[in-house]
């Protein structure tokens, strides 16, 4: 399989056996990485990752990935160049076309990173947007893959902001693989309409599912994996009222993973998480609004079901191996 040239701006443009072909090779990565075994492989090319919002993950990890692969990174944040101020997009596009063999973006619009892609004529790399996020879907499918034992026939259950980015892409991601996904959420945060329909669409064909239920017992019941995210995303700070009052309900704890009625049941978290109140946002919304905790419990993030950081480290695994095939 030869994905040479290839961009990965949404999960929607890979089939099930190109996404499998990139987790077996994340999974080689991995061993080699663990072995010590350097794999040099791109000696000599150059990268630049851009990030209009902030990362401590999707950054670090191609960061590390491109050192391990002989790749050099440039990291441009949202100071330090003018994209769409004072240059626009499709002439920065142009530009880093011709000095770089491939680019990371993290930004708001989706149609930015499309369009770098468009412009630039090299692999782009989409490390998030207000709409996806595909590189944490491949991690998280490696970590599942490794706790679970397989994609086919799992039953994934996210639990939290319905409109999520990383949640349609997990939708995309489990539509594709086969998976049965749930998305427990108030009405009031229903996925988008248009996703949701070709996710559904797609699940079916792959002998899979897509629902969508405010009723979380029987949403969560069965689980094999449990999975949440923050409940506002970067650049919606301004919701937090309103996302505490709808989400509250939705909180990841104990009794949760009890009603799954799987003991061995799975929690995970993109991360960051707002798990106890040792941060700047989460002391803000403990005087605000008495909370000491948000999507999850301590209790949870800390259990014995907790595999956040397997997927924290895949994220390394899974960027390397894109970076490695596309470029
Ligand atoms: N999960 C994730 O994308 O983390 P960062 O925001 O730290 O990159
Ligand atoms: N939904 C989160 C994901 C962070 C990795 C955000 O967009 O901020």
């Amino acid at each position: 399989m030869d994905l040479k040239g290839r961009s990965l701006l949404k999960l929607l443009d890979y089939t099930p056996a190109e996404i499998e072909f990139i987790l077996a090779s994340a999974a080689q990565y991995k061993q080699l990485k663990k072995h010590g075994t350097l794999h040099r492989e791109h000696e000599g090319k150059s990268i630049a990752l851009l990030f209009e919002k902030t990362s401590t993950r999707t950054r670090c990890a191609f960061e590390v990935a491109a050192a391990d692969l002989g790749i050099a990174p440039t990291f441009l944040g949202k100071d330090d160049i003018q994209l769409g101020k004072k240059e626009s997009l499709e002439d920065t596009a142009k530009v880093l076309g011709r000095m770089y063999d491939g680019i990371e973006f993290r930004g708001f619009k989706q149609q930015d990173v499309e369009d770098l892609a468009k412009f630039s004529q090299v692999p782009v790399w989409n490390g998030l947007t207000d709409e996806f996020h595909p590189t944490q879907v491949l991690a998280d499918f490696l970590t599942i893959q490794e706790h679970v034992g397989k994609l086919k026939g799992t039953k994934l259950v996210f639990v939290g902001d319905g409109t999520d980015n990383v949640s349609n892409s997990l939708m995309v991601g489990a539509a594709k693989m086969g998976m049965h996904y749930v998305i427990a959420t108030p009405n009031t945060l229903q996925p988008p309409v248009d996703l949701l329909e070709t996710a559904t669409q797609m699940a079916t064909e792959n002998g899979g599912s897509i629902e969508v239920s405010d009723d979380l017992a029987t949403a969560v019941s069965g689980a094999d994996v449990i999975y949440t995210d923050i409940w506002v995303s970067m650049g919606q700070e301004d919701l937090i009222a309103e996302r505490i009052s709808q989400l509250k309900p939705y909180q990841v704890n104990m009794d949760m993973i009890k009603a799954t009625n799987n003991p061995d049941v799975f929690f995970m978290h993109c991360l960051p998480a707002f798990h106890d109140t040792n941060t700047d946002f989460a002391q803000m919304v403990h005087e605000k609004y008495g909370l000491t905790e948000m999507e999850v419990t301590d209790e949870v993030f800390r259990s014995q079901h907790s595999i956040v950081f397997d997927q924290a480290e895949n994220r390394l695994h899974t960027i390397k191996a894109v970076i490695a095939l596309t470029i």
